[in-house]
């Protein structure tokens, strides 16, 4: 790998040992990926772990609590612990494991609670920002056309790549890491011009329009393509921002995608050939209504309709999604056995309480939560089995992490369980 005069400094050195060995692990990582440079960055996003319990276990006793020693293990694989200095780069953190005014309804333990006390402390202190969410373009974390990034979220990673036209990979806790430390990060895959071009050909013959549509649509085509980076014709209604983040979390979750091109619609390529660029498509595939309702099939294997907990805000939700749900549920009570949480970023909680609309859905007997999320923070009400969501992603994870059986539907079929006790959700 070709390493500038600096690069070579820092990692030989010039500015500490912790940035020194966060240069030598990017750069270690980059020839692993046959990367043949670094890049600039100056926009990080990733997870500090150490939130969950177990995580610092392998640290000996007495360092549990040393945040040094925790990112010096856990985000930067180092066995010696470092001095931790600022981050370099505007810096993001992830979700974490507990909303912290929420917690005794997330039912988190107080070990829970110390432990993300300390990673939130350490952040401050390192200069990462605290917006704990997935979703950080919602609330002011706009990368610009072109600018190399270092993202970790695969949700968010495809909503920069495709609608912004930033680039990034799927970065991992440790690389984000290290980037924050340096401000590099690998220059190879879809910071690449080449890296970008589309290899799947997707036509909708189907008018895609509502949000279940979308997360749908992105789910069944994350299933076909995998990996690789779709461009979609066909699209006849503009989609809302929201529509493409669910499109884009079921993709990348369905399949692994990281980028997709909508010519017309998404920036970097204005139609077919232009996203194919030199590639020949793998294979060309159709997206009309029985692929729709294949896709819905996936889901929906639940049996039992007596739902207990409804799961809304995956990707975190914005801001006239929780609006929507304040509308729903305005002047009504949730069904004694159901319990309704809705994520979304403390920012747009901040202004979603200044509208109103946190008192209605709380009115309401249900959560507004920030900070965490069902899924991922493993936080849900006591004794449930059985599981409403109106993200495909979210769909994807409840079962397979926390076992519940799971519904899908629009976020209608959604509010409308929460205050029935009811499934009766279809596919329009
Ligand atoms: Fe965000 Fe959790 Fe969904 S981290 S994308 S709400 S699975």
């Amino acid at each position: 790998m070709q390493l500038t005069d600096d690069e070579k400094a820092i990692r030989d050195g010039s500015e500490g040992e912790a940035r020194a060995h966060a240069m030598d692990l990017l750069v270690r990582y980059g020839i692993a990926l046959g990367a043949e440079r670094l890049v600039d960055t100056n926009s990080v996003c990733g997870g500090v772990v150490g939130s969950l319990p177990g995580r610092r276990d392998i640290l000996p006793e007495d360092q549990r609590m040393d945040m040094d020693a925790v990112f010096s293990l856990l985000n930067l694989d180092s066995d010696k612990r470092l001095e931790i200095p600022r981050v370099k780069t505007m810096s993001y953190k992830l979700i974490d494991a507990v909303d912290m005014e929420k917690a005794d309804i997330q039912r988190v333990p107080l070990k829970t609670q110390v432990l993300a006390k300390n990673v939130g402390d350490f952040c401050t202190r390192v200069g990462i920002n605290k917006c704990n969410t997935c979703a950080p373009y919602q609330i002011g974390n706009v990368p610009v056309y072109g600018e190399h990034c270092a993202w970790m979220e695969s949700s968010a990673v495809i909503y920069i790549n495709s609608l912004l036209g930033a680039r990034s990979n799927v970065e991992g806790a440790h690389s984000t890491a290290a980037a924050s430390l340096v401000g590099k990060i690998p220059y190879w895959g879809y910071h690449t011009p080449e890296g970008r071009k589309a290899d799947y050909v997707i036509d909708f013959t189907y008018d895609v329009q509502t949000m279940l549509e979308w997360g749908l649509a992105g789910y069944y085509i994350g299933e076909k393509v995998q990996e690789h980076t779709p461009v979609i014709n066909g699209v006849t209604h503009t989609p809302h921002a929201n529509n493409l983040k669910h499109f884009g979390a079921a993709a990348a979750s369905a399949g692994g995608v990281e980028m997709f091109h909508m010519p017309g619609i998404t920036p970097e390529a204005q139609n077919e050939a232009h996203a194919l660029g030199p590639n020949k498509a793998i294979e060309r595939i159709e997206f009309g209504r029985a692929q729709l309702e294949e896709a819905y099939g996936y889901f929906n294997t639940a049996t039992d309709t007596d739902v207990d907990f409804i799961v809304i805000g995956c990707p975190h939700a914005s801001l006239d999604q929780v609006k929507r749900v304040a509308e729903l549920l305005d002047g009504k009570h949730l069904s004694a056995n159901t319990d309704l949480w809705i994520f979304t970023p403390r920012a747009l909680k901040t202004m979603a309480t200044r509208m109103g609309y946190t008192e209605s859905i709380e009115r309401a007997g249900a959560h507004v939560m920030s900070d965490s999320c069902a899924a991922l923070s493993k936080v849900y009400p006591k004794g449930v089995k059985v599981a409403a969501t109106d993200s495909c992603k979210q769909a994807h994870y409840l079962p397979a992490i926390l076992g519940f059986q799971t519904w899908l539907g629009s976020t209608e079929d959604c509010v409308n369980a929460a205050l029935t006790g009811k499934w009766t959700g279809t596919l329009a």
